[in-house]
């Protein structure tokens, strides 16, 4: 059988959501994630874009050892440079290097003739095979390209040293036919191409990405790109557990192996879902709520005469449990330890005697303490950022009444250590609540979203808020969870707030250390 590689882009691609900012420990436990999950290659990040983004990088190319780490550079020098610097600690370095090969884009984007485009895709490869042992060379907007335009560059960056020749759907716009077609071409007219293995990478524009990945590994490819809950760029990218499980099921149609754990994919689901803020719809293929809900008489009838009358995926595949064993009041330090080990976390000794504090507290006011409330608890304690001076919440009161004007009263501690307290109105309780957070905050801050769920089921359900907002002009992505609505709301604004400050130390901390370098 052939084995697909599987490439994640979550963290790269996939942060490129709009709306999406990830700090650099939701990155580090994604990463971890994803490795458990078995992808064989991810992309951490785009180095050259950002401070940030840098750091985050390295971080992980430093801490994951069973899958390949890359990056993404443009076709420059200092792109290939800022993205070594960051690699070069990887178990298995790997560099992807892209430039657009589309009339359109050669013209009105690049301002390039198709020759410079070959001379700078061929220079900048040459460049990077002085350092990186892979390289992936991507053909941006190639189903938009000229075939034999693709084969002349294909042919010349393989000479180069490309060792993977990746041609994505940039825009979303091709159909599985011809999305097939290209690939085929390609194997049949560079002369060199088994010297590189050929990669997909399919957007979800026309609602084709899972369809077009699958098209182009009929056709030979070997290595598929994806992200997982397919979020990216505009509609998205090719949804890497619906591929997977894809090919698991149609086994018949795609005699290829993987090494994913599909047991892994509804953490890695859940995980990114929680820390992107991008719920997963309830209808969504494998990793959405009523994914195996069956609802109609006739199909309920069906599957309990025989589950194999409409059921192609069991839920135990992709890791749902369906014997949840629920904690309570009476559980114990061992039995909450034994809980959390199941599910997936693994806690240094502080954090996990925080993490059984917090659980005690939810006890007290919740008869049962489901697996999603203590996803919720433990993915926020795991991520939580101790050591740096933030806006901490000390106490807030909201007057709201049908006949009065709502009012709230918040008392802060700011970064510097002052305690300040004020209150403001609002046309309902949460923004009377968020004016009078915004007052006591010297950042100039405008919200641009919030959302409110229930975490689970059930009347006593945690609420969990995701805002998205700039603050001094950054926009910036949070949240925050509780009992009470109005409480979860005020931590997600702080937290939001609080990842502007993170940030920046993170910054400050990565230049002060390239200084000394
Ligand atoms: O969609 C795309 O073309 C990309 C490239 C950078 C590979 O994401
Ligand atoms: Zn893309």
């Amino acid at each position: 059988m052939v084995h697909v590689n599987i490439f994640d882009t979550t963290l790269r691609d996939g942060e490129q959501s709009p709306g999406v900012n990830l700090n650099q420990l939701e990155k580090l436990e994604i990463a971890r994630q994803l490795e458990k999950f078995g992808v064989d290659i991810m992309e951490a990040g785009f180095p050259a874009s950002s401070q940030g983004d840098f750091e985050a990088v390295r971080a992980i190319a430093r801490s994951i050892k069973n899958s390949s780490v890359t990056g993404l550079a443009r076709a420059t020098k200092s792109d290939i440079d800022i993205a070594w610097d960051a690699l070069k600690d990887a178990a298995e370095p790997r560099l992807h290097v892209f430039l657009a090969t589309s009339p359109i884009h050669m013209k009105y984007k690049l301002f390039k003739t198709p020759e410079e485009v070959i001379q700078t895709s061929v220079d900048m490869v040459s460049y990077a095979k002085q350092r990186f042992p892979h390289i992936e060379w991507s053909a941006e907007d190639a189903s938009r390209s000229d075939l034999d335009f693709l084969v002349k560059i294909i042919t010349k960056v393989i000479d180069a040293g490309a060792t993977v020749i990746n041609l994505p759907d940039t825009v979303g716009y091709a159909t599985p036919a011809e999305y097939g077609y290209m690939f085929r071409y390609i194997r049949e007219n560079v002369p060199n191409i088994h010297k590189a293995s050929l990669s997909c990478h399919c957007h979800d524009d026309l609602g084709l990405a899972v369809a077009n990945t699958l098209a182009a590994i009929e056709n030979g490819v070997t290595q598929v790109e994806g992200t997982i809950n397919g979020i990216g760029e505009r509609a998205g990218n090719a949804s890497l557990e619906e591929v997977a499980v894809a090919l698991n099921i149609r086994k018949d149609k795609f005699p290829y192996t993987t090494n994913l754990v599909l047991k892994e994919i509804k953490r890695t689901s859940d995980l990114v879902s929680r820390f992107t803020g991008m719920i997963v719809p309830g209808n969504k293929a494998v990793v959405g709520k009523n994914a195996f809900a069956h609802e109609s008489g006739i199909h309920q009838d069906g599957v309990l005469k025989n589950t194999l009358t409409y059921e192609i995926i069991t839920p135990e595949m992709v890791g749902i449990q369906s014997n949840d064993l629920v904690l309570g009041k009476h559980s114990g330090r061992h039995a909450f330890k034994d809980k959390i080990e199941n599910m997936g976390f693994t806690l240094s000794a502080e954090k996990l005697q925080e993490a059984f504090t917090a659980f005690k507290q939810l006890t007290d006011r919740k008869k049962e303490v489901t697996d999603e409330d203590l996803f919720t608890i433990l993915t926020d304690i795991q991520t939580a950022v101790a050591d740096i001076k933030k806006y901490e919440l000390v106490a807030f009161q909201v007057h709201y009444g049908s006949a009065n004007l709502p009012t709230a009263t918040v008392a802060l501690n700011t970064p510097e250590g002052v305690r300040v307290e004020t209150a403001r109105t609002g046309s309902g309780s949460v923004e009377a609540l968020m004016n009078t957070l915004e007052a006591l905050i010297k950042e100039e801050i405008h919200l641009t979203d919030y959302k409110l769920n229930s975490v689970g089921q059930g009347r006593d359900a945690l609420a969990e808020v995701h805002v998205k907002m700039t603050v001094d002009g950054t926009q910036v992505s949070g949240r925050g969870s509780a009992q009470d609505v109005l409480e979860a709301s005020a931590k997600a604004f702080l937290n939001t707030v609080n990842r502007v400050l993170f940030n920046t130390k993170a910054v400050a901390q990565a230049q002060a250390e390239l200084a000394q370098a």
